[in-house]
């Protein structure tokens, strides 16, 4: 058996494309293009590049983005004063502050601080919140995105038993409330798991979410099985992983997401979208 490979990339391009459509649709009947603010503190390479793909898709669908590209010293207080400047903002409908930040300052303080209005990532408990009383807004991005690419494959998630390996407070944890609303039967595996192969072989749908290359082997996976990998390493060969290792479980998967070319294009696609949601909530609440 190979798995029908899942093409995050050519998903996300029509999403892009539906959002693009829906923004001149705006333009057209004289409403303005919706305004995302992306603030970047420091120059880490992964989130340098992060940024530019964000800005380019902004570019490509017409959102109008505002970069902050501030330095690495930026101090907590400096970097509130400016989301509390774009709070204020009725340009802005969107505010992303590119994690993780420089370590004298604390990544969860800084969400909490974006309006829960204009939190595009779908970070401020708030709207985790929402997601975890079935009352979803603004919702995580790759979680969602992993949501929307499943729909676009025509899986059917009602009943699977579900695991996600990973339970960070942006990624792991919303994905499985994701998972949970999508009526799944939802597992979450960490580092204090007994035995991580025991449950990744028992499940139809594997969502690997934890930052480690290979970590999820591929005699592990059920046959049949979906697997996704949101797991984005740099080897030291310079190469990109994700957690599964690919070439076996492709053998066994039904379906399998590449890295790169699965799950990244749809965070992306994903933020444009909230972006828009943002900006058509505010004006419905006028
Ligand atoms: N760092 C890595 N991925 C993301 C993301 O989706 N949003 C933000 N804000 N930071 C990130």
């Amino acid at each position: 058996m190979t798995a029908q490979i899942i093409d995050g990339k050519a998903i996300a391009e029509n999403l892009l494309n539906t959002i693009k459509l829906r923004i001149n649709n705006r333009l057209k009947a004289n409403k303005r293009a919706p305004g995302l603010a992306v603030i970047l503190v420091g120059a880490d390479p992964a989130s340098s590049i992060y940024v530019r793909n964000k800005r380019l898709a902004c570019e490509k669908v017409g959102i109008c983005s505002t970069v902050y590209d501030l330095p690495a010293a930026t101090t907590e207080t400096e970097l509130i004063a400016l989301i509390e400047q774009l709070n204020q903002d009725n340009t802005i409908d969107g505010i992303l502050v590119q994690l993780p930040l420089p370590a004298h300052i604390n990544d969860e303080h800084i969400v909490e601080r974006v309006n829960p209005n204009k939190d595009v990532d779908g970070f401020h408990p708030y709207n985790i919140g929402r997601l975890a009383v079935r009352q979803p807004t603004l919702r995580s991005c790759t979680p969602f995105g992993v949501i929307k690419m499943l729909q676009a494959m025509n899986i059917e998630l009602m009943g699977l038993d579900a695991v996600v390996v990973g339970v960070s407070n942006h990624v792991g944890r919303p994905m499985a409330l994701e998972l949970l609303l999508a009526g799944c039967t939802v597992t979450s595996c960490h580092r204090h798991t007994k035995d991580l192969s025991k449950v990744v072989k028992g499940a139809d749908l594997i969502v690997a979410a934890a930052g480690k290359p290979g970590l999820i082997q591929g005699a592990w996976i059920k046959h049949g099985a979906i697997v996704i990998d949101i797991g984005i390493s740099r080897l030291q060969d310079g190469s990109i992983a994700g957690d599964v290792d690919f070439n076996i479980a492709k053998t066994r998967a039904g379906w399998i997401t590449p890295v790169p070319g699965g799950v990244g294009p749809m965070t992306v696609a994903t933020l444009m979208e909230n972006t828009l949601l943002a900006l058509e909530i505010s004006e419905s609440c006028k």
